[in-house]
């Protein structure tokens, strides 16, 4: 099969071809998924988990990507839950080969049914941003109606879903970001604007909940904007200052086949959009990776066709 590796930790990007594996094996609980779409994040070749496994030892050449739709096509020993034939969207592990290849073996309970009528693409690009946002807002900021959050870079991946979540709970929604992010966030639903760029964080008042998707001096300010009693949820670094009279938390996404099936009940709802930007083929996700201007929204890799 085919499939985006990265070989050599120093090489980074430079490193990234597209390689024939062999197929992939399916272990207890696993299912191999034929990918039909693929999300991956920007900064993965940064992450130790891209470069070994759960031992800490080597692991390459290894496939990133962690975002994924496509139909099963095999079961591990054991395996339950899902089927041969049956369409699936998710989360790849961490510390195994990823999403970016025409087959993957992940571990069934991270994946979730994809009903028929969402397309691939916009269910790849869901399962991060999604749970991601879902945990941060509600399992550990605690968001509930009436309240008001402030959610960090509202018009990118995490803090789209992040801001049409919390609206939907019924919260007040505060987003920040770039001057280019405002319209979208405003569109979202947020009931105020900061540009982190031009106006000042501290003008945003208190919120019960700040959401950080930034990091560095965004995060270190948003302590002091954290009411009594509440939450500083950060996705990017754990927070060195921590709120007065508040919890400061720091949290890596968990799979969830639950909450993204109720995920996917949004989307098919229309309560809930990704935003969904490029989408390119797999021999051109390379390229995708490399830094510089990218089209606003996820950029997906359309792994194979049906
Ligand atoms: N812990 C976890 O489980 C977890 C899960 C998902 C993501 N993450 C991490 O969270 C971060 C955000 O992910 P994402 O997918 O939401 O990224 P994204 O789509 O790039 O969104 C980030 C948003 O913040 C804005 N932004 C960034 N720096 C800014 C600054 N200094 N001032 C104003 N606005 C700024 C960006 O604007 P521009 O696009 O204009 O730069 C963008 O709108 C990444 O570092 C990712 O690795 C962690």
């Amino acid at each position: 099969m085919q499939a985006i590796t990265v070989r050599d930790r120093d090489a980074g990007l430079a490193g990234m071809s597209l390689t024939d594996m062999p197929h992939p094996h399916a272990a207890e609980n696993d299912v191999i998924v034929r990918v039909h779409a693929a999300g991956f994040t920007p900064g993965e070749l940064d992450w130790p988990a891209t470069w070994t496994d759960r031992g800490g030892r080597d692991r390459t050449p290894s496939v990133p990507g962690h975002e994924l739709s496509g139909v099963v096509v095999e079961l591990g020993y054991g395996t339950t839950g899902l089927s041969v034939g049956q369409r699936v969207f998710g989360l790849a592990d961490w510390t195994r080969n990823g999403s970016l290849a025409e087959y993957t073996a992940v571990e069934a309970r991270n994946l979730a049914p994809l009903p028929a009528d969402i397309d691939d693409t916009v269910a790849a690009a869901l399962p991060i941003s999604g749970l991601t946002a879902w945990q941060g807002l509600f399992d550990h900021g605690r968001l509930t109606t009436g309240q008001t959050v402030l959610i960090h870079g509202a018009a990118g991946g995490v803090g789209s879903i992040a801001v049409q979540l919390a609206r939907e709970a019924g919260a007040r929604v505060i987003g920040t970001g770039r001057a280019s992010g405002r319209d979208m966030a405003l569109a979202l639903g947020v009931d105020t604007f900061i540009d982190l760029q031009t106006e000042k964080l501290e003008d945003a008042g208190e919120a019960d909940v700040v959401f950080d998707v930034i990091g560095g001096d965004i995060l270190d300010r948003s302590a002091a904007l954290v009411r009594a009693g509440g939450t500083l949820v950060s996705i990017v670094m754990p927070p060195k200052v921590h709120p007065k009279d508040g919890r400061a938390i720091f949290f890596v996404v968990e799979p969830d086949r639950a909450r993204l099936a109720d995920l996917a009940k949004r989307l098919r709802d229309g309560r809930l959009k990704p935003l969904v930007g490029a989408v390119r083929p797999l021999a051109e996700a390379a390229a995708a990776f490399a830094p510089g201007k990218r089209t606003p929204g996820k950029t997906i890799i359309r792994v194979t066709e049906h």
